[in-house]
């Protein structure tokens, strides 16, 4: 068998370049997926197979197209398209495209394609000069950039609302609040994680801290959740202040969106805030943990190009937070992709 031939690890019928043009040609899947998220295929499809027409003529799609793409996304498993009956089915991940499903992406398939597709043309000079390629092609940094439009926040914070549910569920579930009166949760968004832990922790007091266009979201996911008399909104800048006084402080999918030096400034303003022995919890990744290494390496990935942060090993998160008065005191795995980082700020 030659070297060209030889099958690859893990994908043990493919030859190297099958294998090879399948990742190569993963741009067009993913325009394939956001056309199926964003015409609502999936949802069409909740209470069973239907045939093809019948889809096409519900999401507007021609049914010929419609047709070759499902074909396609059958072979990726999230349709079942059936030749025969010319009829078509969710496959095993299709339940993930449909809206408000527990594992729903669909807001991420809308967000990725519609703010980090383009500038990932760019991954080229950035990893030439090192500027993030959405700062290049959007002539700013991303969060200035998204911040001038309600519509970009609004689906933003929908994204990371899928997030939530689809990847970090086992990291919140993780987090252990045991002691823990009042917890602020900085770079909250639109609630949905302080709403969860709130519901479940009935004494539990809290503040949700976002930059103020994108924190106003947050009143209405509180309300829903039935805890806005516990937990509170506040609008701010974290490398400015951040409220004081709390015993824990939550930072989820935060310090990743930034480098070395201003994850420094957020956890400086997290330690003059808090109060001495107070807890800080991470739900982050952890490079080389965890059960899914390819969602961690994937984000770092994402960091790169779209903001200058990156993914951390243990040992950056250790040096990481000693550097702004934090002792980190265990790693918590979970099921999931993303860690519970538990720290206590110590006198510096
Ligand atoms: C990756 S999202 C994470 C949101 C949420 N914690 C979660 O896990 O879904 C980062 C959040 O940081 C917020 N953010 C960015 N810059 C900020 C700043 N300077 N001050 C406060 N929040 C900021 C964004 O608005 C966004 O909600």
């Amino acid at each position: 068998m030659t070297a060209t031939s030889a099958s690859v690890p893990g994908t043990t019928t493919r030859t190297p370049a099958v294998a090879i043009l399948r990742l190569l040609g993963g741009f067009q899947i993913s325009q394939a997926l956001y056309v199926a998220a964003r015409a609502g295929v999936a949802d069409e499809l909740r209470a069973g197979p239907r045939p093809v027409g019948a889809v096409a003529e519900a999401t507007g799609l021609r049914s010929d197209l419609l047709r070759r793409l499902l074909r396609t996304l059958t072979v990726e498993r999230v349709f079942q398209y059936d030749e025969e009956r010319d009829s078509v089915a969710l496959g095993p991940l299709g339940h993930t495209l449909c809206s408000d499903t527990d594992e729903s992406v669909r807001d991420v398939a809308l967000m990725w394609m519609e703010t980090h597709y383009r500038p990932f043309d760019r991954l080229w000079s950035t990893l030439h000069d090192g500027v993030p390629a959405a700062e290049r092609e959007l002539g700013k940094p991303f969060f200035d950039w998204l911040g001038e439009d309600a519509d970009r926040v609004a689906g933003f914070s929908s994204a990371m609302g899928d997030m939530m549910r689809a990847i970090r569920r086992d990291a919140i579930d993780a987090l252990d609040l045991s002691g823990v009166g009042h917890l602020v949760d900085i770079g909250g968004a639109d609630g949905t994680g302080l709403a969860t832990l709130a519901v479940r922790h009935p004494r539990l007091r809290g503040t949700v801290f976002d930059l103020p266009h994108v924190v106003r979201a947050a009143e209405g996911t509180l309300s829903r959740a039935g805890v806005a008399d516990r937990v509170d909104t506040r609008g701010g800048d974290f490398f400015e202040a951040v409220p004081e006084g709390a015993d824990a402080y939550l930072a989820c999918f935060i310090l990743h969106d930034w480098n070395d030096r201003k994850s420094t400034r957020v956890l400086e303003r997290v330690h003059e805030a808090a109060a001495p022995g107070a807890r800080l919890l991470l739900v982050e990744t952890v490079l080389g943990r965890g059960p899914a290494p390819e969602i961690a390496t994937m984000l770092d990935l994402t960091m790169m190009g779209m903001l200058d942060g990156r993914e951390r090993t243990l040992e950056d998160w250790r040096s990481l937070l000693a550097g702004a008065g934090f002792r980190l005191d265990r790693i918590v795995e979970t099921a999931g992709p993303m860690c519970v980082i538990e720290a206590v700020r110590v006198d510096r």
